[in-house]
């Protein structure tokens, strides 16, 4: 399949490219370079540079390489930063998409895969979560996403877009040379990590009084060699079935003193820690049920233990500054 892929040179799109170029697939990747390294653009691909909200070169790309599909993973994805800058989330994130989306309505491109986000769901009232539940995000970055689903959801009734929506849990580890890093980081791996590696001091927990066992905000980590797998999938999927919205976890909550404690047992490091007040918009607790991809898509999460993930993670960590 000829597909094309916004924010290949990402952590989690260039994952996914880098997969589907082993697979036979040809591969085009359209990023802006804005929070990725050209480095890191996947070797095989086709590159564009260029923002997803530029309507004219996005049109003309499509039209002349006619995909079967695009995987849109280019965005913007700090929960707190949405906080402080809504504004940055709603053009990056949904009026880019809107751009997206008219380029392949003018083009006749008509299958999409879009990274949507747990944080669509905001403060669950019950777990684990079920893609029927309340849809009311705590923060901006999980509004501008919700936003794009509702647009894709009148796309496929008007003008008959095929689509899967799939809901990220929290993504992380390594596969294939690549793993998590984000410039500048803000994400709760990468950052305990960095500790081990005596890049940081200590690891600050944002919280410690939400109303969770231990008081620390719950997650469900997913493998990312899993997260791409349901991608493959879905695309596939979507010759026969129009439109699909999928949860993506591995169905286990860890809070975030768990996932320091699978940190140091993982790199033997004692990674100190010290609690600092909530960051604005964390839900407490965000844990998936992903029965429906798994009964629908037939996936299988290959990777489901964290401290599995975790090493994997480390394993790319410790290597990373010294490529
Ligand atoms: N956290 C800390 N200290 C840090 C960093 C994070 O305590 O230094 C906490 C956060 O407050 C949160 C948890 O660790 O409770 C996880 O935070 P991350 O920033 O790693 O991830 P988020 O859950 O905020 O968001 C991630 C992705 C989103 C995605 C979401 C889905 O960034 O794009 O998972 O659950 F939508």
């Amino acid at each position: 399949m000829k597909i094309l892929v916004t924010g290949g040179a990402g952590y989690i799109g260039g994952t996914v490219a880098t997969i589907l170029l082993k697979a036979g697939h040809s591969v085009t990747v359209l990023d802006n370079l804005r929070h990725s390294r050209r480095e890191e653009i996947p070797a095989g691909v086709s590159f564009v540079e260029a923002d997803v909200a530029d309507r004219p070169r996005v049109e003309s790309l499509l039209r002349d390489l006619q995909p079967e599909g695009v995987l849109h993973f280019a965005a913007l994805i700090e929960a707190g930063e949405s906080m402080q800058k809504p504004e940055i989330y709603f053009r990056n994130n949904t009026a880019s998409t809107l751009a997206l989306l008219e380029a392949m309505l003018a083009t006749g491109v008509d299958k999409l895969v879009f990274s949507s986000t747990a944080a669509v769901y905001g403060e669950p009232k019950t777990t684990p979560i079920e893609e029927t539940a309340d849809l009311a995000p705590t923060n901006a970055y999980g509004e501008s996403k919700l936003l794009v689903e509702q647009m894709l959801r009148w796309f496929h009734q008007i003008h008959g877009l095929r689509y899967a929506s799939l809901r990220y849990f929290n993504v992380a580890g390594a596969v294939g040379g690549r793993g998590e890093a984000h410039e500048p980081e803000t994400h709760l791996i990468p950052l305990i990590l960095d500790v081990a590696l005596g890049r940081r001091e200590k690891i600050f927990i944002f919280g410690d009084d939400y109303p969770t066992p231990d008081g620390t905000c719950i997650r469900d980590y997913i493998h990312v060699a899993d997260l791409a797998d349901a991608h493959i999938l879905a695309l596939q999927a979507l010759s026969g079935c129009d439109r699909m919205i999928y949860n993506l976890g591995n169905g286990n909550g860890f809070s975030v003193r768990e996932v320091i404690e699978s940190a140091r047992r993982v790199t033997g490091h004692p990674i100190p820690a010290e609690v600092k007040p909530r960051r604005a918009g964390d839900p407490a607790r965000l844990v998936a049920s992903s029965a429906q991809a798994k009964s629908k898509l037939g996936w299988q999460p290959k990777h489901p233990d964290l401290d599995d993930i975790m090493a994997s993670a480390w394993a790319w960590h410790q290597q990373r500054y010294t490529r």
